[in-house]
This record gives structure tokens, sequence and C-alpha cells, in this order.
């Protein structure tokens, strides 16, 4: 699964904070404003703003309705405002929910920055969501020793692990 992919690359990363981005998730950088450099640009600036040595920061977009079940979703403990997009300090993480049982309406769109003790939690975690090592059970976990933001992505994002969001992707910038 996605965490045991990450923690391939621990070898690599060593002790930097460093970004996760999924390819099946293609967003569009905006033609200005804070989306301009793509998003993980955008997660990396909040980054550098809100993470003094600490922390994370992951990028989620507002999942109408049942689209909630197909991601990672939020619990958010509280919102900080900022000029370039508010950001909202987690107090939980949970992968796929049920729509009935989603603790937000906000849910994870392959993006995130994140400090390099995550590989310790990645470590720890019990396989969790379809029997995997998953991204999501080690930023929760990451959540009690670390302060952990989500930002809402500007900049339109294609789920090319839909057959109909590949398609439009492929159409769309084709
Ligand atoms: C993965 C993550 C999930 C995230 C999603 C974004 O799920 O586990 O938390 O919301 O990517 O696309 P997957 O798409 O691999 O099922």
């Amino acid at each position: 699964g996605l965490g045991h992919a990450v923690l391939c690359a621990q070898p690599v990363v060593g002790n930097e904070p460093f970004a996760v981005i999924l390819a099946d998730e293609l967003i569009r950088p905006t033609t200005s404003g804070p989306g301009a450099h793509g998003a993980t640009a955008q997660l990396s600036s909040a980054f550098a703003r809100l993470c003094d040595a600490k922390g994370a920061v992951i990028g989620v977009n507002h999942m109408p309705g049942e689209a909630i079940s197909r991601y990672g979703a939020i619990k958010i403990e509280k919102v900080l405002p900022h000029a370039d997009g508010d950001a909202m300090q987690l107090s939980g993480f949970v992968e796929k929910p049920k729509a009935s049982e989603a603790p937000s309406q906000y849910g994870a769109i392959g993006r995130y920055v994140l400090p390099a003790t995550i590989f310790e939690h990645l470590k720890h975690i019990k396989r969790g969501s379809g029997g995997e090592i998953q991204l999501t059970d080690a930023i929760a976990s990451l959540l009690a020793d670390e302060p952990v933001y989500a930002v809402e992505t500007v900049g339109t994002r294609y789920d090319c692990g839909t057959k109909l969001g590949y398609l439009e992707a492929t159409v769309k910038l084709g």
C-alpha cells in the first residue's frame, strides 16, 4: 500500500521534510494566486509558514456526499484564517470512512508535505483499511506528537484513479 511505498523512500529522504505526490491525482496550476505554482508549492509555502521544524501539511478538497468515502477524511480541531487560504488543524484522520461516519467532508487529494518523523510512525502502525499500511493512519499517529494542518488546494483536480477522471484529464489536457 501507499504507507509501504512511502517507507521505501526513507534512505533517499534522510532527515529533511519531503513531499508525497500521488500520480493518479492530476491538479492543474491556476493562472494566478496561491495555486499558480501548483498544489505542492501551495502546501510547501503553508508548511514554511505554519511548521517550525515540526508538523505536516496535507492537501484536501471538499468532497460532497458519498464521495468522501473514497478518500482519507480529516477531523478538524480549529481553523487558522489566512489570506492565501485558511489552514485547518487536524484532530483526526480516517481512511475511507462510510459517508455517514466521516469526521468532515474534506478529503486528502494525494499531496502531502511530511516531516521525516513520519517514517517511525509508518514502522509502528498496524495494517488498516484494505489490509494495507496506510499513510493516513501514520499521519493520524503523528498527530499525537506534532501539529498537522490541512489546506484546501486550488486548481482543477482530475482523479485519474477513476475511469471518468482519467478520460476527462486526457480530453481537457489533450
Ligand atoms: C489514497 C489515500 C487516500 C487519499 C487518496 C487520494 O487512496 O490512501 O487517503 O485520499 O489516495 O487519491 P487510493 O486512491 O490509493 O485508494
